[in-house]
């Protein structure tokens, strides 16, 4: 089990790049499967996420050449149309097969994905929109089980915002016979830039970044080139840990209109914060003053970041109330702060902090992907020692995450 061991007290200088989106990058992989045509992508993360899906498509029988930083994926020969429950079980991002296998091959064997550390995520949207759709679903042994000569056009309204699920439909849509309505669908820019990367490929798309998003199916898709566009959690965890120990730091590759929420967080905890083409930059010479934040669909507070902002309230000046609306179990990271000397209250969903001088370094344990980053952060803040086990969690979600980090400064390295 490998572990970081942080050195805290470090402020953080320099210059970081950000690279390509985890939670657009995954959609995006399973859209090779609606074309037998080559997709290109550049900017693919290195992750152990994409590594994972891009073994799923494998097994399927995609083929997939990576050199530099171009993906190429051809689904011309698609041998099995099943992501089994092992793959499925790591990473849940591969119920994102259905929509497209459905769609193209009219079949689709995929694991239920069980639940995870932040709650019991069911995908029974996805499958009510694809039955919606005219796609016959059995749940069986753990599977769905979801056949269809082919797909229709049809009206979907999505009881709760669904990232994932509205991805899903979109895909399955693109290739439907008809007119598909998405109705309270999820606006994250993920989405979008899965939109973006389908219209590229002839589909037909509108309104993707609103609730309401329009798709007419067409016969085929084709083969396209699209750049993923840079993860927005990435760049906001960078800031956090800048805002949290202190310093003078540039996010380079990073887009801010996609972070309007969290920057203005940011500068709200006393963070100066200057925009530029594509670069943030953030300085923070005090101690950061406690903001509150309450999670919720984009373009609100992200869920993705409510960890990290945590961190920074344990050292900052005053309380602070954080309500996580999205998942109903994502304050596993509440009892490790505890062991640095944070003082948290949780009640229900919600937390209220209340601010330290400082935190001890201890030894502590990764949960989850965004817990992971919050522990790393408080890690960089605390005084003395900091080790963190189990971050296979933190490799799932942020491409050299040490090396990004010592690049600015910090005292960072792996250790057995
Ligand atoms: C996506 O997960 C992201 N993952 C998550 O990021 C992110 O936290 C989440 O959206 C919310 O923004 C990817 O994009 C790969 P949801 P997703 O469907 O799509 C409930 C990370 O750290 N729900 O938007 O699985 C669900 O239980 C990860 O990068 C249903 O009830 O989330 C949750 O309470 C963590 N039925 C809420 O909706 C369904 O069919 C939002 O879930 C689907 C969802």
């Amino acid at each position: 089990m490998q572990k970081l061991a942080i050195q805290g007290g470090s402020r953080l200088n320099g210059e970081v790049r950000i690279s390509g989106a985890k939670n657009a990058a995954l959609p995006i992989l399973c859209a090779s499967l609606l074309t037998s045509d080559t997709l290109q992508l550049d900017n693919v993360p290195d992750l152990n996420d994409v590594a994972t899906m891009r073994g799923l498509l494998q097994e399927m029988g995609v083929s997939i050449a990576v050199s530099d930083a171009l993906m190429e994926l051809c689904a011309a020969n698609i041998g099995k149309l099943e992501a089994p429950y092992e793959m499925v079980k790591t990473m849940r991002a591969a119920i994102l097969v259905l929509g497209p296998l459905v769609a193209r091959f009219g079949e689709a064997r995929v694991s239920l994905p069980g639940g995870c550390a932040i709650g019991s995520r069911p995908v029974d949207l996805h499958i009510k929109g694809l039955q919606a759709m005219g796609a016959e679903i059995h749940i069986e042994h753990g599977y769905i089980h979801a056949k269809a000569k082919r797909l229709k056009g049809a009206r979907i309204f999505f009881d709760l915002v669904s990232v994932t699920g509205t991805e899903n439909l979109m895909m399955a849509a693109a290739l439907a016979d008809g007119v598909t309505v998405l109705e309270n669908a999820a606006r994250e820019p993920e989405v979008v830039d899965l939109a973006n990367c389908l219209i590229a490929m002839g589909a037909k798309i509108e309104g993707a970044g609103s609730d309401t998003i329009n798709i007419i199916g067409v016969e085929k898709l084709h083969g396209a080139r699209h750049r993923i566009m840079p993860d927005r959690i990435e760049s906001g965890t960078f800031l956090v840990a800048a805002a949290a120990a202190g310093g003078d730091i540039t996010l380079t590759g990073a887009r801010a209109d996609i972070l309007e929420n969290v920057l203005e967080k940011l500068q709200e905890a006393g963070a100066a914060i200057q925009v530029a083409e594509n670069t943030i930059s953030l300085k923070m010479n005090r101690r950061p003053t406690a903001v509150n934040v309450r999670t919720a669909p984009y373009p609100a507070f992200p869920t993705d970041m409510q960890a990290q902002f945590m961190a920074m309230n344990c050292l900052a000046e005053g309380n602070a109330m954080v309500v996580e609306t999205i998942f109903e179990n994502r304050f596993m990271h509440v009892q490790e702060l505890r062991r640095l000397g944070a003082q948290i209250d949780v009640e229900g969903n919600t937390a209220v902090i209340r601010g330290c001088a400082e935190l001890q370094g201890a030894t502590i344990m990764a949960t989850d992907l965004r817990a992971s980053a919050c522990l790393v952060i408080a890690g960089l803040a605390a005084q003395g020692e900091t080790i963190v086990d189990r971050i296979y969690h933190l490799d799932r979600g942020y491409e050299h995450i040490e090396a990004k980090l010592s690049g600015l400064g910090a005292n960072i390295g792996r250790i057995k």
